[in-house]
């Protein structure tokens, strides 16, 4: 059965100021990719790092029969990759170094790296290279890539461990539509063939329209919408949330197109 990922109750406060404020989330499904998208400050990253267990969070986050709340950061790190918005600098590894170790680190956790040889866990680490379209830098150093490039070697080292739930920040900001397309599509794919659970923070609308089956909307720490792309990208959330006059249609293929008008 597809792992499910609950959230109840769920608040993280910085200092004296709640971010994250009672928050539920029915449960988010393996199988398919759920984008989460908002505006500047509401707590995106704030709830992807709560759910990979970086900040203290009180309240809920079921992984099943699992209370995540209870586990140690290790613990989490069983179950939950997080690949951050802001990428590590200066790390004197090549890709393909990097991308192994990320496996080999999850294979103590247990994940599923956990029964592979030497052999085979190298020869995934360059699958995974190559399915990103980087198979070419795999000897490179990641201090001297540009900034797209460093950006799908740390998506690398996040999918290569093939978590049960893994939670992407905005992991295509910084790539050409080619890459773009290239890591949604992969990303959607991983969800489907290893029944992950994928989050993925993203402000490009029609894109998460085009590959997440579900859309939860944050505002200022608290859901605004849920649900399939056409019910929650609708120009009344758009206009409510980003205070944006904006057109939701649907082109000849029938996936939902956001035309930004104007901002209000
Ligand atoms: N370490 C921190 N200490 C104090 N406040 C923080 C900290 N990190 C984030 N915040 C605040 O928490 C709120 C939510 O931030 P968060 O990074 O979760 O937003 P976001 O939705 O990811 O935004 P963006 O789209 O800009 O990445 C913001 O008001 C931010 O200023
Ligand atoms: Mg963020």
């Amino acid at each position: 059965m597809a792992p499910a990922l609950t959230i109840a109750g769920l608040s993280v406060f910085y200092g004296r100021r709640a971010i994250l404020e009672n928050l539920s989330v029915p449960a988010l499904t393996g199988g398919s990719v759920t984008a989460l998208i908002g505006p500047n400050g509401a707590g995106k990253t704030t709830l992807l790092r709560a759910l990979a267990g970086l900040v203290p969070a009180t309240g809920s986050i079921r992984l099943d029969d699992v209370e995540l709340t209870r586990l140690t950061i290790a613990g989490h790190a069983r179950f939950v990759t997080y690949m951050p918005q802001a990428l590590p600098q200066r790390v004197a590894l090549t890709v393909f170094e990097a991308t192994l170790s990320a496996l080999m680190s999850s294979r103590e956790g247990g994940l599923s790296g956990g029964g592979l040889s030497s052999g085979e866990a190298q020869a995934r680490a360059l699958r995974t290279l190559e399915r990103l379209g980087i198979g070419d830098l795999a000897m490179r150093g990641l201090d001297e890539l540009s900034g797209g490039q460093r950006q799908l070697a740390s998506l690398a080292q996040s999918i290569v461990r093939e978590p049960t739930v893994l939670l992407l920040d905005e992991p295509t900001s910084a790539l050409d539509i080619h890459h773009q397309m290239r890591v949604m599509q992969l990303v959607e794919e991983l969800a489907r063939e290893r029944s992950i659970i994928v989050v993925i923070v993203l402000h490009d609308i029609a894109q998460a329209a085009r590959f997440a089956r579900r859309i939860v909307v944050l505002e200022q720490g608290r859901i605004a919408a849920d649900g399939s792309p056409g019910e929650a990208i609708t120009p009344e959330t758009l206009a409510r949330v980003y205070r944006v006059e904006a057109r939701v249609e649907r082109c000849a293929r029938g996936f939902l197109q956001v035309i930004v008008d104007r901002a209000v």
